[in-house]
Order: structure tokens, then sequence, then C-alpha cells
């Protein structure tokens, strides 16, 4: 027993991400990272069902991603309210008749105060999306993924804020550290069931979140001449990394920290 012996048998043929017949989950997928994800999800011809608050942002997306000629739906969903998020997967698991993963990619900024200043409902706000929210997409993704028993990818999305202190972001820094607590666990206890568990750590990428920090000069400056690639990635960027976080072909790929940064976090 020497080569492919071993192994659950999902390979490609053709060596390339083949994703037809595959649906996924992309929470916060109307926009940014997340819509980058989900087009590169469906240019391999995934499915994928866009959870975010803002039905027009969704239909928006669901139109993008009908252009690859693949199905795409739009959920009116906030990740914070867990009836929302079980109810939003089994609204996805019907409508699509299946699912193979879920990327937890929906979160928000901090609040931006000094930490002596900083509130015990501010931190609650920022843990409720980044983290209860991730929590409980997952777990519901989980059941359904090991219900249905052909294994599948979960991406949990956490931050270079993960690796790096930065005064005023606690909040945030702890969710997106937290995220990397659970995906490790994840990997572990579902593995059993052929479900690879990553987190992806994006570094600093223009999208309506991080708009501010980067229209301010002198931190975009900062930020850039710390980044060896010397620019912010653009959120199309996140395509490819959709695709191959979710291709079932990477059968022992799991419980990793994927980095896409530009090489911020090892300069
Ligand atoms: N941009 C960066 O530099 C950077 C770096 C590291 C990590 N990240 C992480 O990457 C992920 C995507 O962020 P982005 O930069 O692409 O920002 P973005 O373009 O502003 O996208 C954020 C997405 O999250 C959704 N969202 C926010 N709160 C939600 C909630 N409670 N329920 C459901 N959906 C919610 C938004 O849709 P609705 O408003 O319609 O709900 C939107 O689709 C986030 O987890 C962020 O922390 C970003």
């Amino acid at each position: 027993m020497f080569y492919g012996d071993n192994m659950t048998s999902h390979s490609n043929p053709r060596g390339r991400t083949d994703l037809t017949g595959k649906v996924f989950v992309v929470t916060g997928g109307n926009s940014g990272i997340g819509l980058g994800m989900a087009e590169g999800i469906a240019a391999v011809g995934g499915s994928v069902a866009v959870w975010g608050r803002r039905a027009d942002r969704n239909a928006e997306a669901v139109d993008i991603l009908k252009d690859h000629g693949v199905a795409a739906r739009g959920y009116e969903c906030d990740v914070s309210d867990e009836q929302q998020v079980i109810e939003s997967m089994n609204r996805t698991v019907a409508d699509f008749g299946r699912l193979d993963g879920c990327f937890a990619n929906a979160g928000r900024s901090g609040h931006g105060v000094p930490f002596l200043d900083l509130t015990l409902d501010q931190w609650r706000e920022v843990m409720a999306t980044n983290l209860d929210g991730v929590f409980v997409t997952v777990r519901e993704a989980a059941r359904h993924l090991v219900r249905q028993g052909s294994g599948g990818s979960l991406v949990l999305v956490s931050s270079t804020s993960a690796i790096h202190g930065a005064a005023g972001n606690e909040a945030y820094g702890t969710s997106k550290t937290a995220l990397n607590g659970l995906m490790r666990a994840l990997a572990v206890g579902l593995a059993r069931h052929s479900i690879r568990v990553n987190s992806l750590i994006p570094g600093w990428t223009i999208t309506e979140m991080a708009g501010p920090a980067y229209a301010n000069d002198k931190f975009r400056d900062v930020t850039v001449r710390r980044t060896p690639v010397r620019r912010w990635a653009d959120a199309a960027e996140f395509r490819e990394v959709g695709a191959f976080l979710a291709d079932p072909a990477l059968t022992y790929h799991t419980g990793q920290e994927v980095t896409v940064d530009g090489g911020y976090t090892i300069f």
C-alpha cells in the first residue's frame, strides 16, 4: 500500500477543482471577502447560499453568482440571532437538497474605543456576531453534514488580529483568536465524519468594513510598508482561496490556519 489506497477518493481526474453539484453557505457572502470566495466557488461550478442581513445586497450578489451558470439564493439572516441561523440553514438545505460546506465569514469590526472605556455591552455586541454567530453557524452546518454523511468543509474566517495585538482592538482580536481555538477543536471532533475544518486569516483587504482604515492615509501607509507585497488585497483575490478551501479533493487538509495576507504576519 504505497499510493492512494489509504484515502477517501474525491480526487478529480482533470486535476482541477470542480465543485459541480456541491452546495456551500457563505455568511456575509454579499460583500468583500465573502463575495470573493462565493464567486470562486461559483466559477468552478459550486452552488452558493448567500447569507446576510441586507436583502438588496444579497440579491446583487446572487445575480453576480448566477452569471457563472450556477444556482444561487439569498437568505436574509443575522448570524447573531440563533433562531435565524437555524431557520436559514434548514431552508438552505431544503432549497438546494444538500450541503457540502459552510464559510462562516460574516463579521463586524470593534468599536475602536480605548480599552478603559470599553463597555460590557460593546464587548458582547462584537462577540454576538464574530464568535457566537460563527459557533451557531458551524454547529448547524455540522449537524446537516453529519446527518448527510458525505463529509464537507467548514471554514471560520479569522483575522491577522488573532496574531498581532493592537490597542483599541481588544474585543475584535479576542473574537478572532477564539475562532482558531474553535476551529482546532472541531477539526479533531469532526474528522471521523470526513468534515474538514480550517480557519482563514485574511490580511488587509479593501472592503466596506475596512474602508475607513484604508481611507486613513497614515494607517494605510504603515500597513502597506509592513506588507511584503506592498499593497492591500483586493477582495477578488479571495476567489481562488474560496474554491481551494471548498475543494473536496483536499482530503488531508484540516485543522489549519490558512493565512492569505501578502506576507504581513511573517514580516
Ligand atoms: N477586510 C479586512 O481587511 C479583513 C481582514 C481580516 C479579516 N477580515 C474578516 O473577513 C470577514 C469579511 O469581512 P470583509 O472585510 O469582507 O467586510 P465586508 O465587505 O464589510 O463584509 C462583511 C459581511 O458580513 C455581513 N455581516 C455583518 N454582520 C452580520 C450579521 N450579524 N449577520 C449576517 N451577516 C453579517 C455583511 O452583510 P450584511 O451587512 O448584509 O449583514 C457583509 O456581507 C469578516 O469576518 C472580517 O472580520 C477582514
